[in-house]
């Protein structure tokens, strides 16, 4: 590890990512891994999930696989246990998992719900079921991904957008409810990042002009890339950012800065 690179270690300790084994979360559990951390990758893609532990391991990195819908409860709450039965110590929590919901206003209680329950609840309870384990961790660091949906109004995801604004306060009350145990948490907004589930959300044969089109509107002119966001949390989970806490990060090549003329 070169010297810059011992800024960002997280050499002997535990990371969990959620939404693991796609996009941002991937390149982020790769990256935590590179950096030292054994990674316990949670996705509900078991398929995606052995796989980036295998690459994981291919590096040189230490991680382990767990397949879980974390919008099923009884899911969630197996995966819960056996995260603590195999780790006393947990020192970071990267709530990454999210869908984007239902579009526009055509959402019932069953659409509204899903979202909710995967942007909202999950990281909600994960924070709380897992918080004994991160009391064990001399630098424990929670990061939360939100969207820079949840810090401005953008139009066609109310529901989304919602949930993403309801985690950023959720962040802060948790990052001064905890400060004074040395706990911190944060929250990265990344703007539109190329990954599938940016991708899905567009029709087939459209993708690759509402790609441009949203590009276009980037102050740096270009989507992010998994591992711009990655590179942010990666910087939240290590010491570098110690006296940071109850932070609001966009990463999103300047779109919410505010008017370009
Ligand atoms: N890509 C963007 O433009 C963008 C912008 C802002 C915020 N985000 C946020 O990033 C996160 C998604 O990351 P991404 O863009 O890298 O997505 P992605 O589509 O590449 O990956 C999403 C992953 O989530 C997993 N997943 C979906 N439902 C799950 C469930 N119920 N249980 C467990 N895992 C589940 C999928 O299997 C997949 O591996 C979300 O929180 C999203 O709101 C993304």
């Amino acid at each position: 590890m070169s010297k810059s690179d011992e800024l960002l270690s997280l050499k002997g300790r535990t990371a969990l990512i959620t939404a693991g084994a796609s996009g941002i979360g991937r390149a982020a559990a790769l990256l935590f891994a590179a950096h030292g951390a054994h990674v316990i990758v949670a996705d509900i893609d078991a398929a995606r999930c052995e796989e980036t532990v295998a690459e994981i391991g291919r590096q040189g990195g230490s991680g382990e696989a767990h397949a879980v819908d974390l919008g099923d409860q009884q899911a969630l709450d197996a995966f819960l246990d056996s995260v603590q039965a195999g780790h006393e110590v947990l020192d970071v929590l990267f709530n990454h998992a999210g869908i984007t919901g239902p579009p526009g206003l055509d959402f019932d209680a069953e659409s509204w719900r899903a979202c909710m329950t995967l942007n909202t609840w999950v990281p909600m309870v994960m924070t709380q079921q897992l918080l004994p384990s991160l009391r064990r961790s001399q630098a424990a660091s929670i990061i939360f991904t939100a969207s820079t949906a949840g810090i401005v109004g953008v139009p066609g995801l109310p529901v989304y957008a919602a949930s993403k604004g309801a985690v950023i306060q959720f962040m802060k009350s948790v990052a001064l409810t905890l400060a004074p145990e040395g706990i911190r948490a944060n929250a990265i907004c990344p703007g539109g990042t190329d990954t599938a589930g940016l991708r899905a959300a567009f029709q087939e044969g459209t993708i690759e002009s509402s790609l441009a089109a949203i590009s276009a509107m980037v102050p740096l002119g270009r989507l992010a890339d998994p591992l711009d966001i990655a590179k942010a949390a990666l910087f939240l989970a290590a010491d570098t950012s110690r006296y940071m806490t109850g932070t609001v990060i966009p990463v999103d090549g300047g779109a919410t800065v505010g008017a370009r003329s």
